[in-house]
């Protein structure tokens, strides 16, 4: 199958990008064609500094590579090497009711969130749908936050193809429910934009201080406790088996267990789990070079797909003069 996904290089990624997205797609890399990529054209829409959007960018490509994508083995690339999307994105336009993005729940976040309703922001759905429609992409694995993007993108490609002909495939979110909606340590959803993440290669001392600051209630330590109510538990959670979840809970259950504890253990679960990874991103840190190597490759690789498309498409609404 051929299975596409991107992450936005607007801050350091976290473990609700980790265990909703890229797990999966390093996962999947065995298993499909896999479709994988830095969105830095979206993350224009909120980042207005060039050496943040530049580094965020590399670094992002740089967590990708250390976790295990393998760019030998799928597509890897940033998203502003193929700007043909940029292209699509304009035709998809006419096949996009206001009302469909007016609707959408991001752009209604962002806007209570106090960002000025840029046009770039407002129309952010398609050209993510001309993102996953380029690649003829049939699965899309996200967290919870980006099925509706997935939806609209339908709607436009069913459009499109009714005006024009079969010429895209419908693809289906992959949404896994153990990670729909990781918290973050506040207990709203860990966001980027609400500075409440566990960023996965956060150095140790401001690991331990983050995780030690989740938020929990009152409930005093020899009290039962409902594990299914505490952010603690939910983010352990990530980290263990199902056995060694219930097991958890069953202490939980009993009293006795303070929450200062499970945050220990949260902290030497999330430390052991990323070590592997960390000599390999720390030696990607120091040759960017090589990064921007693999990227232009990737780029190539993915571009020549692109090109198919797009000359379909040329086609197909009569572009081709
Ligand atoms: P972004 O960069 O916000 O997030 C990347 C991926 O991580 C997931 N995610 C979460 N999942 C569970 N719990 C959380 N707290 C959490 N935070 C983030 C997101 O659901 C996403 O899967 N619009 C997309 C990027 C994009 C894209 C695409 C995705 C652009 N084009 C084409 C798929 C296909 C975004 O902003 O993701």
């Amino acid at each position: 199958m051929r299975v596409l996904s991107g992450v936005q290089p607007s801050g350091t990624l976290h473990i609700g990008n980790y265990f909703a997205m890229m797990k999966r797609m390093i996962q999947y890399q065995n298993e499909h064609t896999l479709f994988c990529f830095i969105v830095n054209y979206h993350a224009l829409t909120t980042v207005g500094e060039p050496d943040k959007l530049r580094q965020g960018a590399l670094n992002a490509a740089m967590d990708f590579l250390a976790l295990g994508l393998d760019p030998a083995k799928c597509y890897f690339w940033m998203q502003s090497d193929i700007p043909e999307v940029c292209e699509l994105t304009w035709i998809l336009f006419q096949q996009t009711p206001v009302g469909l993005l007016e609707r959408a729940h991001s752009y209604k976040d962002k806007l209570a969130k106090g960002f000025s309703p840029q046009a770039g922001l407002f129309n952010y759905p398609v050209l993510m749908a001309a993102d996953i429609l380029m690649f003829q992409s049939e699965a899309v694995p996200v967290g919870k936050d980006q099925k509706q993007h997935i939806e609209i993108t339908r709607d436009i490609a069913i459009k499109f193809n009714n005006q024009y002909g079969e010429v895209f495939t419908l693809p289906e979110p992959w949404i896994d429910d153990d990670t729909a909606t990781v918290p973050g340590i506040d207990g709203q959803k860990m966001s980027k934009s609400y500075d409440n993440t566990l960023e996965i290669f956060l150095p140790e001392k401001q690991l331990r201080k983050k995780i030690m600051s989740i938020v929990t209630d009152s409930t005093p330590v020899e009290a039962p406790k409902d594990p299914e109510k505490c952010n603690v538990y939910k983010l352990i959670s990530l980290f263990m088996t199902a056995a060694e979840r219930e097991e958890l809970a069953q202490r939980y259950r009993a009293g006795g267990l303070g929450y200062g504890q499970v945050k220990k253990e949260l902290f030497e679960r999330m430390w052991a789990y990323f070590a592997p990874y960390r000599d390999k991103r720390a030696a990607l840190a120091a040759d960017p070079e090589e990064v921007r190597r693999i990227m232009a490759q990737g780029a190539q690789k993915a571009r020549a797909l692109a090109m198919e498309t797009i000359d379909k498409v040329r086609r197909a609404v009569g572009l081709n003069y």
